[in-house]
């Protein structure tokens, strides 16, 4: 290859992977904030009051996810930028699910935590977190978090690229909605009756 070939397919290179860098949060805004009509605008609008409650001391009997997407805290808007605290007492899970609009950056701060997400070809990874461990779930793969300690309670700080990740939950997406038991027993190679046990358990 000669050396201006070799620039040009550098230089191609560079800018497909720019362009790729500045479309992987959501879309630009043009303006620096976006406002919702009829908002008083000062220092609150940029406020988020909504995780003061981890810090109650409350035994929690079920895992608990408290969330500042753009639906609870409007001013991210635009910002590609949200969290989530997640509260896992001993034993709790957080079922297998994926966030079509962004990775997750998850954060263990207190605790332990097994993780693991599913890629394309259904490799599976998992990893046992301690207390100050990171792991990453790329975007849109299934993922879920497990605190297998008998005794201890876990918590995780997830960090999120868009205002508005979206949560696809596996177990309420197959058994929690009217697909029609059919096609879900011919899907699960299993019969009808089996995947009415599994729907009961989501009846509210
Ligand atoms: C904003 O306030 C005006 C005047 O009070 C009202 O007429 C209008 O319906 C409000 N708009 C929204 C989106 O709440
Ligand atoms: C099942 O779906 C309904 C309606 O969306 C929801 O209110 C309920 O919490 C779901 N049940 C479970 C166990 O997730």
């Amino acid at each position: 290859m000669s050396s201006t070939t070799f620039k040009v397919l550098t230089l191609i290179i560079s800018v497909v992977t720019i362009v790729q860098i500045s479309s992987a949060g959501d879309p630009d805004i043009l303006s620096d904030f976006i406002v919702p009509p009829n908002t008083t605008l000062d220092g609150n609008f940029f406020t988020f009051t909504g995780f003061r409650a981890i810090f109650s001391p409350t035994t929690l009997s079920a895992f608990r996810i408290l969330k500042a997407s753009k639906a609870e805290f409007p001013a991210l808007d635009g910002q590609s930028v949200s969290y989530a605290v997640l509260e896992f007492p001993s034993g709790s899970i957080n079922p297998p699910h994926t966030h079509p609009r962004s990775a997750e950056l998850l954060f263990t701060i207190q605790g332990s935590l097994q993780v693991g997400f599913v890629d394309t070809t259904n490799k599976l990874f998992t990893q046992t977190l301690q207390t100050g461990d990171m792991f990453v779930f790329p975007k849109g793969l299934v993922h879920f978090q497990h605190n297998v300690d008998p005794k201890k309670p876990a918590v995780a700080i997830s960090a999120f690229g868009s205002a508005s990740a979206g949560t696809v939950s596996i177990p309420n997406t197959l058994f929690n909605t009217t697909i029609d038991d059919n096609v879900l027993a011919l899907a699960f190679r299993t019969d009808v009756a089996t995947i009415q046990t599994l729907k009961k358990g989501f009846a509210s």
